[in-house]
């Protein structure tokens, strides 16, 4: 890990302006998951952490240029580009992240450029669809997930795709497992928003509901509650919570187990992308560390 940060500390110098440095400087690195997924995938391959930079650059991008569109205050529990600096400069800094990392995949065979250039176009469309879906009640389970896997699940998989491809594993295989992955990263990272408290979080709890996000518990509970209760529900959509709905939602969610019904399916997505590399006991091990981060 620390080879990719001094790839991403030589990119970020490369663009050759102190103001990018110095914005670059103030963003937390976060998990660096993908990263860490690449180098896992391709542990001996001298280009792995270039990708693995290139990756985290990415992200990097659609993490400032989301903030702009969510509106959102926080990012890793600092206050985020758009917050300090403001929108355009958030705007620009992703611009500048993201073009110098497809300059960088020109150093890959274009298999695995053409990989991980085409998932930005997907994740970009599922950013898209997260907004147009959140400006309405949905309820529809399918195409919540058909959402989550653009917008979060095919970076990690084409994360994975590439590094198998780079040591010659079986892309196919390592594309399930991130894909799943992905999902499953997503789906707890949603279930996170509602059980974990703010400190935690680093950004207020139950917050995707309020940005008008029905994520999985709250589909799973809508569906099984009475005909008065799904309206209570729907109008406390894309609204900031009084303290008294959140509790009422949470302990309806409690009732009907909406939570645990959205981790089975994490786990279940899981098992799948453990399932595509059994023989690959470093990638399990991701997966069970990633599980445990929920409750
Ligand atoms: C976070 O979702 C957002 C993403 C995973 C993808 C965002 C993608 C874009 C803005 C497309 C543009 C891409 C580039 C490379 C410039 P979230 O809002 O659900 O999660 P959060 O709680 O972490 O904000
Ligand atoms: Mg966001």
């Amino acid at each position: 890990m620390q080879r990719v940060e001094q790839e991403i500390a030589r990119l970020i110098k490369e663009i050759d302006y102190d103001e990018v440095t110095r914005l670059f400087n103030t963003l937390s690195g976060g998990k660096r998951l993908r990263a860490k997924l690449i180098l896992k995938i391709a542990p001996f391959h001298e280009k792995a952490p270039l990708l693995a930079a290139i990756v985290e650059l990415i992200h990097g991008a659609s993490l400032l240029h989301d903030d702009v569109i969510d509106e959102a205050s926080l990012r890793r529990g600092v206050a985020s580009v758009n917050a300090t600096d403001g929108s355009k400069t958030a705007v620009m800094l992703g611009d500048v992240l993201y073009s110098k990392a497809f300059t960088e995949l020109l150093e890959f065979d274009k298999e695995i450029a053409k990989i991980v250039a085409s998932s930005v176009t997907a994740l970009s469309k599922g950013e898209m669809l997260d907004v147009k879906m959140a400006a309405t009640f949905n309820t529809d389970e399918k195409k919540y997930l058909d959402m989550l896997y653009l917008k979060t699940a095919t970076l990690i998989e084409a994360a994975a795709i590439s590094a198998a491809l780079l040591v010659g594993k079986n892309a196919h295989k390592y594309g399930i497992y991130g894909r799943n992955l992905g999902l499953s990263f997503q789906i707890i990272d949603d279930i996170l928003d509602i059980t974990a408290d703010e400190k935690t979080l680093g950004k207020p709890s139950m917050n995707d509901f309020t940005e008008g996000k029905c994520t999985l518990a709250y589909i799973y509970l809508y569906h099984v509650l009475d005909a008065a209760d799904k309206e209570r529900l729907r109008n406390a959509h894309a609204k900031t919570l009084s303290q008294s709905e959140a509790l009422w939602i949470k302990q309806k969610m409690d009732t009907y187990k909406s939570i645990e019904k959205s981790f089975e399916l994490a786990q279940k997505l899981s098992k799948e992308a453990m399932k595509a590399v059994e023989e690959d006991k470093e990638l399990v091990l991701i997966l069970e560390t990633m599980i445990q981060r929920s409750y």
